[in-house]
């Protein structure tokens, strides 16, 4: 219930009023410029609601008429003229929204990437080690609440630049067991830790085999051991070495890489 005339006089005081909006309102009528907006009809979004889990395809049927114009387009023709590069706000368009679908991994075919990461795993498992101690266990984290609990253990408000875990459909924790006695000797008068190496090589065996299924995969050091434990049950004696986030690539392009020649 706002107090109408108080509004109409508080915005009467202001020197430039811009409004956009489908209609010619109370509030349009006291603008200095109206840009007009466009309607359901002239754009593509993908509506969410309340309640349901469901999202709608929401088609664009006509192009705007005349000067009409979605918000986001408003923005970036602003931005252009104030000097602004605010052409990352998505266009609504069709590829805007097979991007966000792809991003989302809402096409994604459960069962098929339960096979690759079989073979993935299947890579792994025959990777060399010290002794042939395979020193390794590998846990996937597939269910989604899982799997969103395990992510959530590699960035913090602070230090976020692991936050894009959580777009990844499957996660790998990967354990190393201790050493057995042969290779806690062999270690001891080599000085080395056998066991790290070995399961650097099971990893990129993993990420190699991935790569080949079309996946793409990160190794993730940085993550909270501990919170990581408490989530899968893995006793404390026991050591979580890497997570491995595990996904299809939004691109087939790789990136140049900076090297050391
Ligand atoms: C042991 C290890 C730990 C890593 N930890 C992280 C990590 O926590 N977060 C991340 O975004 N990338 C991580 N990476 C990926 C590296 O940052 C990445 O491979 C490196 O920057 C080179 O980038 P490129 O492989 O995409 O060319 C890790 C890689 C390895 C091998």
């Amino acid at each position: 219930n706002p107090n109408i005339n108080l509004l109409a006089r508080a915005m009467n005081k202001l020197d430039l009023i811009v409004v956009t909006d489908l209609f010619l309102t109370d509030t349009a009528r006291m603008a200095d410029i109206i840009l007009p907006a466009t309607s359901m009809f002239e754009y593509y979004d993908l509506i969410t609601g309340y309640g349901h889990s469901y999202i709608q395809l929401q088609q664009k049927l006509i192009e705007p008429p005349d000067e009409c114009k979605h918000e986001s387009e408003m923005y970036r023709l602003l931005g252009k003229k104030f000097g602004f590069n605010l052409n990352y706000l998505p266009e609504n368009d069709l590829s805007t929204i097979e991007k966000i679908i792809i991003n989302s991994n809402l096409n994604t075919n459960v069962d098929e990437l339960k096979e690759k990461i079989e073979r993935c795993l299947e890579a792994a498992r025959l990777a060399p080690s010290a002794s042939n101690s395979q020193p390794w266990r590998f846990i996937v984290a597939d269910n989604p609440k899982l799997k969103e609990e395990v992510a959530k253990e590699t960035f913090s408000q602070l230090i976020s630049f692991n936050r894009f875990s959580l777009q990844a459909p499957v996660l790998i924790v990967l354990i190393s067991e201790r050493p057995g006695l042969l290779n806690k000797v062999a270690e001891s008068i080599k000085d080395k830790q056998f066991s790290l190496i070995d399961i650097g090589i099971a990893a990129e065996h993993f990420c190699l085999q991935a790569a080949e299924e079309g996946l793409g995969t990160c190794m993730l050091g940085w993550f909270n051991e501990k919170g990581v434990k408490k989530l899968l049950n893995i006793p404390p004696s026991k050591r979580v070495e890497l997570v491995i986030t595990v996904g299809y690539p939004e691109s087939t392009i790789i990136r140049p890489k900076k090297r050391k020649p």
